[in-house]
């Protein structure tokens, strides 16, 4: 009997494989979940380690079908100690005269990998469904927490999908299990957490409930459909619960943009149009609501310029006049932008100039409306509307003006006094740089921040006119 230990489905993959080969049977196998091990810090119910694996007996090779490969990763997910056995059953049949059993949905051992993948996807379903995250702000940081208990291990099952949809903002998962945290270009898996210790201060408690109270829809019937579809485990952990009698009374006034929060997040993803085209794009956008700053703000302010422009200079969002004209940089910081443009030799109506976030956001202060800063949420919420521009456009040269907008293409580890000036990687063109805002200029005592916006351009300028000469 070989006692061999699997975490993760590399680890049987690769055992199975050898094992295969050396032709032992799968009664001669006892698969240990190291997984649960690791985690619990159980002890080895054998009494002794991994059994080396054997070495191959047989010159054949292996023909796994890929369907069974793929769900065999899903179901490595899941949380009962016997699927590596599983796996490896199967397995072993296909290679011993039962090459099609997969196709056999009657047949035992297959109606029980349907079931384990079954329970797996909708852990995972449900993960990215019910995940809330809390807004933490740490020296000056945003970065988003949460803690989910997940029926199987749905964290790793479902990691990707985070990271896709929330790729420029920091956030953490906690689960009992394991943890993961991305910090913008990299995913880090490390030991879990005990509820405990995603506990949050009370202010912390409040907003996350305010976010849920915006984002919900009070729709009875909406209601009835997440009760049933939240498992009653998860009620403790989501303080918006007790928010549900107070929602129910209030007039779903958003419910449009509600109506779209479809899976937990929103995003401005679910109003970017299937055929784009800038002006399909600039439509669309005027009746974005995929976060609230739509909710004070008169317009959108879509980007402008030619759609085969080589230059795309990319703001923070419009401002108090921007808002009212519709047009992005035609108020003070406009007016700077056109005249350091002039000043090192680029046509500003060759541009394309746009905003990370379209919609102004703005605090009251008697009559005045003052600018706030996006936060992060706001400006992944936003993105997709960016990142469409810039893929319609697609275009040589991209400047970023100030750290909204360059944490929104370079992602969120920017930092604009160190990274300014330097051209940086990007995948929305060759060439691609951030630099100082002309509203820092507006705004900063030291000539020098004006100075060195303009000895930016310029090489922007130099850069733009060598690639047309050659
Ligand atoms: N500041 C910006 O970032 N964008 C504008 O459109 C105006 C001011
Ligand atoms: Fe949509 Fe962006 Fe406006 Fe938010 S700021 S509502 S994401 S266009």
């Amino acid at each position: 009997m070989l006692n061999i230990s699997a975490e993760f489905f590399e680890d049987w993959r690769e055992s199975a494989r050898a094992l295969a080969l050396a032709e032992v049977p799968p009664e001669d196998v006892r698969w240990a979940d190291g997984r649960a091990r690791k985690i619990d810090g159980q002890a080895d119910l054998f009494g002794c380690g991994d059994d080396v694996l054997p070495a191959p007996t047989s010159e054949r090779t292996l023909h796994v079908p890929s369907v069974f490969l793929a769900t065999a990763k899903t179901v490595s997910h899941h949380r009962d100690a016997a699927r590596w056995d599983l796996l490896y059953r199967i397995l072993w049949r296909m290679q011993h005269g039962e090459r099609h059993v997969m196709n056999i949905a009657s047949d035992d051992d297959v109606v029980h990998l349907t079931k384990l993948e079954k329970a797996v996807r909708r852990d995972g379903h449900k993960m990215k469904a019910f995940v809330r995250f809390r807004e933490v702000t740490h020296e000056g940081d945003t970065c988003y927490l949460a803690w989910h208990r997940p029926d199987h291990y749905a964290l790793r099952f479902t990691a990707d999908f985070f990271v896709r949809r929330f790729d420029v903002m920091r956030w953490t998962i906690m689960t009992p299990d394991e943890t993961a945290s991305w910090d913008g270009s990299q995913l880090v898996f490390s030991p879990g957490m005990p509820k405990s210790a995603a506990k949050c201060d009370d202010e912390m408690e409040s907003l996350w409930k305010t976010y849920y109270a915006h984002i919900f829809n009070p729709a009875r019937i909406k209601l009835k459909a997440m009760q049933a579809e939240m498992p009653k485990k998860h009620w403790p952990t989501m303080p918006e619960t007790e928010l549900i009698d107070q929602m129910l009374r209030d007039a779903p006034k958003r419910v449009e943009a509600m109506l779209r929060y479809t899976d937990g997040i929103r995003s401005a993803s679910t109003f970017v149009p299937e055929k784009v085209s800038l002006t399909s794009l600039r439509a669309a956008a005027k009746d974005c609501a995929a976060c609230d700053l739509c909710e004070a703000a008169t317009q959108t302010v879509f980007g402008i310029g030619p759609p085969d422009a080589s230059l795309v200079l990319i703001g923070e969002q419009p401002g108090d006049e921007e808002d009212i004209s519709g047009t992005p940089f035609v108020g003070p910081a406009g007016t700077l932008l056109d005249s350091i443009l002039e000043e090192v030799g680029i046509d500003r109506q060759s541009v394309y100039i746009t905003n990370a976030v379209k919609h102004f956001k703005f605090a009251r202060s008697g009559k005045r409306r003052l600018h706030k800063t996006p936060s992060a949420r706001e400006v992944a919420a936003c993105r997709p509307w960016l990142v469409a521009e810039l893929e319609t456009i697609r275009p040589t040269h991209i400047v970023c003006l100030g750290a909204t907008a360059a944490k929104s293409v370079f992602g969120p580890n920017f930092r604009i006094t160190r990274d300014r000036g330097k051209q940086i990687d990007s995948d929305f063109a060759p060439w691609a740089m951030a630099t100082f805002h002309p509203s820092a200029v507006l705004r900063s005592p030291d000539p020098e921040v004006g100075e060195k916006l303009t000895e930016d351009l310029r090489l922007v300028a130099a850069s733009l006119s060598n690639a047309t000469t050659s």
